[in-house]
C-alpha cells in the first residue's frame, strides 16, 4: 500500500510503501538506521542485514543525504520515539541521487544557512515551524468564519499609504506613481461598510531599513475590521483570536513544538482576557524601572516593550497612546484629544509588538483636517474620506503580524525562520 508518514498509524503491521527522502543515517556491521521524510513527517527505517540481505543492505547503507527513494517496511509502533512509530524495511528503490548536499547535520552559520534556504527549509527544525505557521493560518481562517466575518482581499498595488509615507516600496502603475501595500486597511474600512465584519490575509511591504529580529521587508498580515464596533469591543476580538491560534497550536502541534523543544507551560496560560496598560502608566512604570531614556510623546523601543512584557506571563495591550505618534485615521479619545483608541498588544519573552489597532476617525470634518495636517492632499485619499459622508458608523480594527505571531508561539528567536522565503535588508536571494 502506497501511503505517506504521517498516515502510517493506519497501517501497523502491514507492508507500505513511501516516497521518501533521506534525511540521515547511522550504520554499523549489521544494522542501518534511515531517518526518512517525505514532507508529511519524519520516520526512522530500520534495515537489519540478516532480514533483507547483503545486496539490499549494502544499498540502504550507502545512500547519500538527501537522495530520493521509494522505501518499502512494515509498519512497527515504537515507544521511544516522539512519532510513535518506525519502518522495518524491506527493500529500498533509489529514484534519484543527491550528492554533497550542502547542509549537513553538523552546525551551520547563519550566512550559509540563509543562502541555502531553498534547501534548508528541508531541515526538522524548519519543517516544524512551517507546519505551525500553517496552523495558525488555518486556525486563523477558522475563528473568522466561526465569529461571522468575510474575508475580503484589499489590492497589492495602491496609490495610498496608511501607515506613513517613509516607508514604501514605489514603483509605477504605467504612467501613474504606485506603492506596494504596506497595509490593507483602508480598504478594509470600505469593505466593513460593505460587509459588516470583514478579514483581509495577505502579503504587505516596508521599506524599513531596520536589521532587527521582529522586522521583515515582505511580511504576511491578518487584518480585521468591524462596523458598529468600539475600541473596547476591539480589545476583545484580539485576546479570542490569539488565545484561540495558540490553543489550537497545542492542540494540534504537540510533536512540531517537542521538535523545537517549546516550554509549553508557557502558553497553556495563554486565555483571554488579556492584561491591560494605559501608555500613560506603561511610562511611569518604565521610569519605576531606570529607564530614564524615555519621556511622554516617545514611541517605546524593543527593550521598553520587553520590559513591560516581562511583568505579565499573557500578552498585554497598551492602549491610548498619544495621537502625535500614531497614525493619521486613529480616533481621538473623546475624554482628551492628546491619546487615542488604541492598543500595541506585546507578545510575552520579548517577542514583541504582534498586534497593532485602534478605533477609526468617523467623523468626516475631522478626518479632513488630520488630512491637512498630514499632508494627505493627493486624490489618492479622497475615496476614503467619502466613507465618513454616507452613513458613517463608529468601526475598529487590527492587523496582526503572521510572522512575529509564529515566532512567538514556535519559540524561535528570528522572524527569519517563520517565513519559507525571507525577504530581509540587503537579502532578495534566494
Ligand atoms: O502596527 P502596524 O504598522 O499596523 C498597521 O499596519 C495597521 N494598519 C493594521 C490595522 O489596524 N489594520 O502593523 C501591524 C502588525 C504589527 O503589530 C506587527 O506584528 C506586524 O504587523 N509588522 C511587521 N512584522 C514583520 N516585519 C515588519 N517590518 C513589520 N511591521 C509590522
Ligand atoms: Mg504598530
Amino acid at each position: 500500500m502506497k501511503t505517506t508518514i504521517s498516515q502510517v498509524s493506519k497501517y501497523v503491521g502491514q507492508e507500505v510503501v513511501i516516497g521518501a527522502w533521506l534525511a540521515n543515517k547511522r550504520s554499523s556491521g549489521k544494522i542501518a538506521f534511515l531517518q526518512l521524510r517525505d514532507g508529511s513527517g519524519f520516520i526512522q527505517g530500520v534495515v537489519v542485514k540478516e532480514e533483507v540481505g547483503e545486496e539490499i543492505f549494502q544499498k540502504a547503507k550507502s545512500i547519500t543525504q538527501e537522495t530520493s527513494l521509494y522505501v518499502t517496511g512494515i509498519v512497527r509502533e515504537d515507544e521511544r520515539s516522539p512519532f510513535g512509530y518506525e519502518l522495518t524495511v524491506t527493500n529500498v528503490d533509489v529514484i534519484s541521487e543527491s550528492v554533497d548536499f550542502p547542509i549537513t547535520p553538523k552546525q551551520h552559520g547563519t550566512d550559509f544557512l540563509m543562502d541555502n534556504r531553498h534547501l534548508w527549509l528541508r531541515s526538522k527544525r524548519q519543517h516544524a515551524v512551517m507546519k505551525i505557521r500553517n496552523e495558525i493560518i488555518r486556525a486563523t481562517y477558522e475563528f473568522f468564519h466561526e465569529n461571522g466575518f468575510t474575508k475580503v482581499d484589499p489590492p497589492i498595488l495602491t496609490g495610498s499609504a496608511p501607515e506613513g509615507t517613509t516607508e514604501l516600496f514605489a514603483t509605477k502603475y504605467f504612467d501613474e506613481d504606485a506603492y506596494l501595500s504596506q497595509s490593507g486597511q483602508l480598504y478594509m474600512e470600505a469593505a466593513a461598510m460593505a460587509l459588516g465584519k470583514v478579514f483581509s490575509f495577505g502579503p504587505t511591504f516596508r521599506a524599513e531599513k531596520s536589521k532587527t529580529r521582529r522586522h521583515l521587508i515582505e511580511f504576511w498580515m491578518i487584518e480585521p475590521e468591524m462596523a458598529f464596533c468600539d475600541h473596547e469591543e476591539n480589545l476583545v476580538v484580539q485576546e479570542n483570536y490569539v488565545s484561540y491560534l495558540v490553543q489550537s497550536v497545542l492542540k494540534n502541534c504537540k510533536l512540531e513544538l517537542t521538535t523545537l523543544g517549546r516550554d509549553i507551560s508557557k502558553l497553556e496560560n495563554i486565555q483571554a482576557p488579556f492584561p491591560r496598560i494605559t501608555y500613560d502608566d506603561a511610562i511611569k512604570f518604565l521610569h519605576e524601572k531606570g529607564f530614564d531614556d524615555i519621556e511622554w510623546g516617545d514611541d517605546f523601543g524593543a527593550p521598553h516593550e520587553t520590559a513591560i512584557a516581562e511583568s505579565f506571563d499573557k500578552p498585554v495591550f497598551i492602549t491610548h497612546y498619544p495621537t502625535k505618534i500614531k497614525a493619521f485615521y486613529m480616533k481621538p479619545d473623546p475624554k482628551r484629544d492628546d491619546v487615542v483608541l488604541c492598543a500595541d498588544l506585546i507578545a510575552p519573552e520579548g517577542y514583541g509588538e504582534i498586534i497593532g489597532g485602534s478605533q477609526r476617525i468617523d467623523d468626516f470634518a475631522l478626518l479632513e483636517e488630520r488630512y491637512k495636517e498630514h499632508d494627505l492632499t493627493s486624490d489618492a485619499y479622497k475615496w476614503y474620506l467619502e466613507l465618513r459622508k454616507y452613513g458613517s458608523v463608529p468601526h475598529s480594527g487590527f492587523g496582526l503580524g503572521l510572522e512575529r505571531t509564529v515566532a512567538w508561539i514556535s519559540g524561535v528567536e528570528h522572524v527569519r525562520e517563520t517565513i519559507p522565503f525571507p525577504r530581509l535588508l540587503n537579502r532578495l536571494y534566494p
